[in-house]
Parts: structure tokens; C-alpha cells; sequence
């Protein structure tokens, strides 16, 4: 059988040119056996395969468009010859194309081994882990949590609290007052909370009170004008200074380890009589001094005192029946010590680099 056809590839073009050299015959028989010997390395070289022979200007298309030119007595084998053909070529593109779909489905399987992609889901800030400490010490002893008013009115600041107008303790800190009003203050101390509570709650009152507090003062890497503050409250029939001793006592075992020791010293502060301030043996030298003790080997942590009766009596208690005991310590200073924060500016500077060391800390 004679034809005139014979097949060129243009790769670049992406097309097939005819000349006239070969039978229909032998161009198949050279054709199939390409067919049969292709061996595709990548998907790419699979693709360039199924345009070259069953692409629209593909050789399979082309050969069957030259079945016009066939005399008559030759079609019906030329016709059975090219549908082989293209027979071939197809099976030979579907068999290939399985074996690649399955290569790039094992490329793209998940390996279950390998590390996620890590999620950030944030830190707690510090001075919310250690205040989530204190309180849930001092819940596990029966005290519960009490919050206030941020802006507070001076009775409950200031004159409730055993400090009348004139009383020269209110130059202990440097307040805030609000423009709008001169009765008006930012809270000095969360003792103002403790006074809201003496004069809603019923007796027993054993309360803790956190949140922040503000104070007129420069800020500087020991000083801010806001802190937070964690103070406690307990009244009762019979509460004494041992009480307090030995409350305070165990908050710091709970919150510094048990070999930590206590010391008080006495202070002084209008809502308490006595008062004291208490200091624990430094938690980084253990005693022996460095720069947080000063090379004291203690560093102060709180203020404390039993309830002055005036305070008592400001809230209708009356202090021949009931006694109580009071103390107030600054988170940031706790905190300070607990993880050797030196600089009180870094709690409210957003610096994620100091706020990640707390990652996983609740
Ligand atoms: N309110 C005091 C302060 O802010 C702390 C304190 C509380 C002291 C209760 C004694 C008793 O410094």
C-alpha cells in the first residue's frame, strides 16, 4: 500500500508537517514501535507524548484525515491499521498516565510524621500569671475574689480608710484626682476595694483583692504610674497577728518554696495597728546577697496590720467583737522577684520578645 504521507514533528511549534517519502504501513510500524519504546521521566515529557500523537494536530488525527487520500479497494485495511494505531496510542497514554497520577498522588500524600506548622496562640502576661498565683493560693485557704471601681470617690480611697483630709499619710502616695470632679480619684491602692466590701459583705469577710492601682510617680525601671496590687482582708471573731503571721507565712511558702523564710519588720500605715512590712529571705541568693537583696539577703514583698478600729467603725463593725487582719503586696514586685524581672518598664512595653519567655506558664 502506497502513501504519501510521511510525519515530521515540530516539537517547538506543537505540530506535525507531512511529507511525502514512506507508506502508510511502514510510517505506523515506525510509529507504534516509538510508541511502544517511550518511556516518559516526568508528567512534562507524558504531556509532549499525548499532543504528539492524540492532540488535536496529533498524528493520530492527522493519518485518519488522510484516509480521503486512500483509493477505495485500500480503505477498509488502511482503516483497521490506523484504528490499531490509535488503539495503541491511547492504551499506551492511559497506562502512563495511571502510573503518574499514582506518583503524584504518593508526592502529594501527607506524611503524618513530619512537625506540624506551629500555631501562636499567645502568652498570658506575666503579672496575670502571678496574680492567677496569688489568688488561687489564698483561695485554697478560703478567701475569694473581690474587685472595685478603678476610679474610686476619696471616702473609699482615702477617708474610710482612716485617712481624713488633712492626714499627712495621703503624701504617701501621690495621687491622681480627676479634672471633673475633685472628689474623684484613680485608686492609690486596692484597699479601696477592701473598703467596699466591709461595707456590702456580711461577716466573716475574707477577701482578695487584685487589680491596678495608680500613683503620681515618674516612670523608671523601679517606678510606674500604674502597678498592680493584690491585697487580702480577714475579719472575724478572734483573728490575731499570729493569724496574719501564719497566713502570710504560708502564701510565700505556696508561691517562693518551702525554705523560704519570713522576717517582719515594724511599719506603719493609717488603716493598721500594728503594722508591718514583711520581707523573705532573697529567692536568688538565698540569703548569701546580690543585687535584688542589696546584699541584704531579704527583700521586702508586702505591707500588712491588723484592721485599725477607727477602720471598723467607719463600716458599723464594732472592733470589741471583731478584729481582723489586712496586707497589700504589688504583683509587679512579686513577679520581680519569682522570675528576675529587673526593669518595671518591660511589663507594659508590648516587647513580644520578653512576653514570650512566659509562654506556657498559666
Ligand atoms: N494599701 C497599702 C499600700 O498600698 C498596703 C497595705 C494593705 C498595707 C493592707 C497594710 C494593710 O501600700
Amino acid at each position: 500500500m502506497l502513501c504519501s504521507i510521511n510525519y515530521l514533528h515540530n516539537k517547538s511549534q506543537q505540530s506535525f508537517y507531512l511529507c511525502a517519502m514512506s507508506t502508510l504501513n511502514e510510517q505506523i510500524q515506525v510509529l507504534t514501535a516509538e510508541i511502544n519504546a517511550f518511556v516518559p521521566q516526568n508528567a512534562a515529557e507524558l504531556e509532549d507524548f499525548r499532543i504528539k500523537f492524540l492532540g488535536t494536530k496529533g498524528l493520530v488525527k492527522s493519518l485518519l484525515g488522510e484516509m480521503k487520500n486512500v483509493p477505495v479497494d485500500q480503505k477498509k485495511e488502511a482503516g483497521q491499521m490506523l484504528n490499531a494505531f490509535k488503539q495503541t496510542a491511547e492504551a499506551k497514554y492511559e497506562a502512563l498516565q495511571n502510573e503518574f497520577a499514582g506518583a503524584d498522588a504518593s508526592a502529594n500524600k501527607i506524611d503524618l510524621s513530619l512537625p506540624g506548622t506551629p500555631t501562636s496562640i499567645g502568652t498570658r502576661h506575666p503579672l496575670r500569671v502571678v496574680e492567677n498565683q496569688i489568688v488561687s493560693i489564698f483561695e485554697k485557704i478560703g478567701f475569694s475574689v473581690a474587685t472595685g471601681p478603678e476610679i474610686e470617690d476619696d471616702w473609699h480611697n482615702f477617708t474610710s480608710l482612716n485617712m481624713p483630709p488633712d492626714h499627712t499619710a495621703r503624701d504617701m502616695q501621690d495621687t491622681f484626682y480627676v479634672a471633673q470632679n475633685p472628689d474623684w480619684v484613680l485608686r492609690t491602692h486596692t484597699s479601696s476595694t477592701q473598703a467596699r466590701v466591709m461595707e456590702t459583705q456580711e461577716l466573716p469577710i475574707r477577701v482578695i483583692c487584685p487589680g491596678r492601682v495608680y500613683r503620681n510617680e515618674t516612670i523608671s525601671a523601679r517606678a510606674h504610674c500604674f502597678f498592680h496590687q493584690c491585697e487580702g482582708l480577714y475579719i472575724d471573731k478572734n483573728v490575731s497577728f499570729a493569724d496574719l503571721k501564719q497566713t502570710l507565712y504560708y502564701f510565700v511558702t505556696e508561691m517562693f518554696g518551702e525554705n523560704t523564710k519570713v522576717r517582719f519588720r515594724p511599719s506603719y500605715f493609717p488603716f493598721t495597728e500594728p503594722s508591718a512590712e514583711m520581707d523573705i529571705s532573697c529567692t536568688v541568693c538565698g540569703g548569701k546577697g546580690c543585687n535584688l537583696c542589696k546584699h541584704s539577703g531579704w527583700v521586702e514583698i508586702l505591707g500588712c496590720g491588723m484592721v485599725h478600729p477607727n477602720m471598723l467603725k467607719n463600716f458599723g463593725i464594732d472592733p470589741e467583737i471583731y478584729t481582723g487582719f489586712a496586707f497589700g503586696m504589688g504583683v509587679e514586685r512579686i513577679t520581680q522577684i519569682k522570675y528576675q524581672v529587673n526593669d518595671l518598664r518591660l511589663y507594659s512595653q508590648n516587647d513580644v520578645r520578653f512576653l514570650r519567655q512566659f509562654q506556657g506558664i498559666y
